[in-house]
């Protein structure tokens, strides 16, 4: 099985950034737990701070992966772009967030993403991204 995350913008500034929301994980650290605890699964990492680079992913990938998890960063709030690429392929998306979104400023609330997604999983730190895998093996 192979799984693809994506993360957009300033995600790769995990562990870095806003340590008392995001946490004081690199994504990177995370990933290596993430992969010991997938043993049979594929997973492949790639992260982006440009919209287009994103969508370019999504397209590669998005008919030929068995599953995408996508944490777009702000662009989940913003993209209609990245909303149309979600719709265009075929492999089933979990967006996914580190941060309870609802708990936050209002304009996280609104996801322009989630109705072309499977599911949404937001506010477990990052094990959102875990339990976002997990959702892909329930089909
Ligand atoms: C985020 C939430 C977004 O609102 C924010 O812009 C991010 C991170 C999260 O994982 O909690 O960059 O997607």
């Amino acid at each position: 099985m192979n799984i693809q995350i994506i993360n957009g913008p300033n995600l790769n500034l995990l562990g870095v950034r806003e340590k008392s929301i995001y946490g004081s994980a690199s994504f990177e650290d995370y990933l290596t737990e993430l992969q010991k605890h997938f043993t049979n699964i594929n997973i492949s990492y790639y992260q982006s701070n440009v919209e287009g680079e994103i969508i370019n992913k999504l397209h590669e990938v998005g008919f030929t992966a068995d599953g995408i998890v996508i944490n777009a960063g702000a662009y989940t709030h913003t993209s209609i772009a990245i909303a149309d690429a979600i719709a265009a392929i075929t492999t089933p998306v979990i967006e996914v967030h580190i941060s309870n979104v609802y708990k936050r400023e209002e304009f996280r609330h609104r996801s322009m993403l989630a109705s072309n997604c499977k599911g949404v999983i937001a506010g477990f730190g990052m094990h959102s991204y875990r339990l976002g895998i997990e959702s892909l093996l329930l089909a």
